[in-house]
């Protein structure tokens, strides 16, 4: 059963991944034009970190949950590249020397090591301010008011209340013993508001219902956490040679995961149960939702 239902979910995946792939570096390559002088070092900087490299998996999302209302693929690819923008920014400032100090991200050295710490921050800062001009111009919607609605959700995921405020609670000591309930907090913060815009731009792009819009953000509340268990078990146990960056940094920073407070079985035994619930929530959507189901698989399944 478990071998039939990988072999029926792998090319489901596999051609989705590879097709985004291809269409997010066409559109980086379009919009990160180097300039003729020498700030062509901060275009060569963000290339570095942004074009031929990661999952693509929230601009998977974001296509695959616009799928679901219709949406014509030019919008959602769109969408996707700005939440992609926002993603790969945080990884250069995640990876600085302030923060994890890692030197290789995607299999390749990271911003701050193949340019220089300032051009990281620069070329970060540059993504973050990118991701709101894609969203902002009328090529990723004609109504003004779905364009606002979608700046400032992301501005929301990104922020203080998201993704930073996330990166935030991640650098502080927790309380000791640390528990579920603080763990899950972070990681809602740290992964799961990007992963959680990712699906719900769709929505948005569609003009989805209520209803639909509070199906798909259970999906996406438990596939946040299921990704983010999956990282941290890659962390202790994954091949550094798919994996692409340093392994076994939680540990030697002290960062308290699930792994750390469940061990590693219960961990994965916990992400299967969340990506389960993740998926029971698409059951409304019947097939339209198939493509959101095999991503919730294969965010626990991978190895990078
Ligand atoms: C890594 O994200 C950082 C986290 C938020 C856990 P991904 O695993 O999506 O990284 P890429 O985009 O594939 O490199
Ligand atoms: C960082 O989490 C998530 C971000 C917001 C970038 P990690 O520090 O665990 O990500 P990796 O393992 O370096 O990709
Ligand atoms: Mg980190
Ligand atoms: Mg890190
Ligand atoms: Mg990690």
């Amino acid at each position: 059963m478990r071998t039939a239902e990988i072999a029926r979910d792998v090319p489901r995946i596999d051609l989705p991944l590879a097709k985004i792939a291809a269409d997010i570096d066409a559109l980086f390559e379009r919009v990160l034009v180097i300039p003729s002088d020498p700030s062509a070092r901060l275009l060569n900087a963000m290339r570095h970190a942004a074009i031929g490299g990661g999952k693509r998996l929230r601009p998977l999302l974001a296509c695959a949950s616009a799928d679901i209302f219709g949406v014509s693929r030019h919008l959602s690819v769109r969408a996707g590249l700005a939440v992609e923008c926002i993603h790969v920014h945080s990884l250069i400032h995640d990876d600085l020397p302030c923060m994890d100090d890692d030197d290789l991200r995607r299999g390749k050295p990271t911003v701050h090591v193949a340019f220089d710490e300032a051009t990281a921050v620069l070329a970060g800062d540059s993504l973050l301010a990118l991701a709101f001009e894609i969203l902002s111009d009328p090529e990723t919607h004609p109504l003004a008011e779905v364009r606002v609605e979608l700046v400032r959700d992301l501005a929301h995921a990104a922020g203080a209340y998201g993704m930073a405020g996330g990166q935030m609670l991640d650098l502080m000591p927790m309380e000791q013993p640390a528990d579920m309930e603080a763990i899950a907090r972070l990681q809602r913060l740290k992964t799961g508001a990007l992963i959680g815009w990712s699906v719900e731009c769709g929505a948005i792009l569609g003009r989805a219902g209520t209803e639909e819009r509070t199906s798909l953000r259970g999906y996406a509340q438990n596939l946040g956490l299921a990704f983010q268990i999956t990282d941290d078990l890659l962390d202790v146990s994954g091949d550094p040679s798919s994996v692409g960056k340093r392994l076994r940094k939680d540990e030697a920073q002290g960062k308290e995961t699930f792994v750390t407070l469940l061990g590693e079985e219960r961990a994965r035994h916990q992400a299967q149960i969340l990506v389960d619930q993740a998926i029971e929530h698409l059951h409304a959507f019947g097939q339209a939702a198939d493509l959101l189901a095999a991503i919730a698989r294969f965010a626990i399944s991978r190895d990078r």
